[in-house]
């Protein structure tokens, strides 16, 4: 099986290239990957040399860069995970989400159409259904009304990505899934930002106050879902993904301030995200009944590995914060006492 995998040097994708090589031995992976601030080659350092596996790099959003790799055999499947990904970038400037996330997936899924591959897979998210209050759950019949350009870029792509079943008949599945966390997650979200800020001593920026809520997933559990609604969804289906785990943003810190015995006055208000999403919460319904999903990472197994993770693998985190990263970082929030680089 000849798989593509866009965006496979980032957080999700690369997880999903290790679980692939890891449990299915008659694979072939092209890994398309634009290599922007958020690609990381380390991310697969231990399979850059698995004959399996090759990574090419190009954008999404550049036909001629994408076509040479299509025409050069049959793919069985488009794994669409390339994305500008980060909310608080897209507020400031939406371009370069719509000309990826936008753009980009439909000409991959135009190619996909031409090269006559069996079967393309949108890895799109719960923001596109926007914010909840205190109560209700995004079910994949929850209107689309997002808040960011992120979200709307997202939202977009969907769209697009379901014209294309409802025109041309084209073989088409989307996934929805709330906020993941893990290993190898770029250190500017929320998670990664605060585990790495703790081991370096800094203070942890919450926005406004505290009590936004995400529903979060482990990565492993989300790739899972990934392999299964590639393998078994039906055509033209939205798939949501999630794992009835809600927490607001300060439980979340005060968690990780426990695991890493840290006083919670680490915990540091600044002001609020614009547009800042209240509440996301999934109803995975559909995919546990059509498809047998389920998470199984619990919460603080997966909370306490991830911080252990960021323990072990200080060399990969200090290598993004000491560089493009730090300048975004300062541009951000300025420099602060405990965050200024002389600190
Ligand atoms: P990420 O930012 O860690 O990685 C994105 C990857 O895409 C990077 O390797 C980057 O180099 C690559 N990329 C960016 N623009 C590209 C382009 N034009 N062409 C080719 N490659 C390009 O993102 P992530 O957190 O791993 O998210 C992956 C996907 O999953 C995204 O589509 C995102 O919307 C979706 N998603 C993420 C979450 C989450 O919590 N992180 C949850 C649900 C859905
Ligand atoms: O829900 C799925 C989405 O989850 C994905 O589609 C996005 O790609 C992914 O980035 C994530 O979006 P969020 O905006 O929810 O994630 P982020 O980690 O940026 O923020 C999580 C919450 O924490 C959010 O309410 C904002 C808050 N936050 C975030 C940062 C970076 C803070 O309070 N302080 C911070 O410094």
């Amino acid at each position: 099986m000849r798989v593509m995998i866009t965006g496979g040097l980032g957080f999700i994708g690369s997880q999903m290239i290790r679980f692939l090589l890891d449990t299915i031995s008659d694979i072939q992976i092209i890994n398309v990957d634009a290599l922007t601030y958020a690609g990381n080659l380390a991310n697969l350092q231990d399979y850059e040399h698995d004959p399996r596996y090759r990574w090419v790099h190009a954008a999404i959003g550049d036909k001629a860069q994408i076509e040479p790799v299509m025409s050069e055999g049959a793919i069985d499947l488009i794994m669409n995970f390339a994305a500008e990904s980060h909310v608080d970038r897209s507020i400031y400037s939406g371009a370069p989400f719509v000309a990826t996330n936008v753009l980009g997936a439909e000409i991959l899924v135009e190619l996909a159409r031409a090269y006559r591959v069996p079967r393309f897979l949108q890895v799109s998210t719960d923001e596109v259904y926007g914010s909840l209050g205190t109560e209700g759950l995004f079910s994949e019949t929850s209107p689309l009304n997002p808040n960011s350009p992120y979200s709307a870029s997202k939202a977009a792509a969907d769209l697009l990505i379901l014209a294309a079943f409802r025109t041309h008949g084209q073989d088409v599945v989307i996934t929805r899934c709330s906020n993941n966390y893990g290993p190898y997650q770029f250190p500017e979200k929320l998670i990664p930002l605060f585990i790495t800020n703790g081991l370096e001593g800094r203070s942890w920026p919450l926005y406004g106050d505290g009590q936004n809520v995400r529903d979060w997933l482990h990565v492993t559990d989300h790739v899972r879902a990934l392999w299964e609604v590639a393998q078994h969804g039906k055509p033209g289906q939205v798939y949501n993904i999630g794992g009835h785990n809600e927490k607001s943003n300060r439980e979340v810190a005060e968690s990780l301030a426990d695991i890493l015995q840290l006083p919670y006055d680490v915990i540091t208000p600044v002001p609020d995200r614009l547009g800042h999403d209240r509440r996301y919460a999934i109803d995975a319904q559909k995919i546990t009944k059509e498809l047998g999903w389920q998470s199984q990472t619990t919460w603080e197994q997966g909370l306490r590995e991830t911080v252990q993770w960021y323990r072990d693998h200080e060399s990969w985190w200090k290598a993004i914060k000491s560089g493009a990263y730090r300048e975004y970082y300062e541009k951000q929030y300025g420099p602060s006492r405990k965050d200024s680089p002389e600190a």
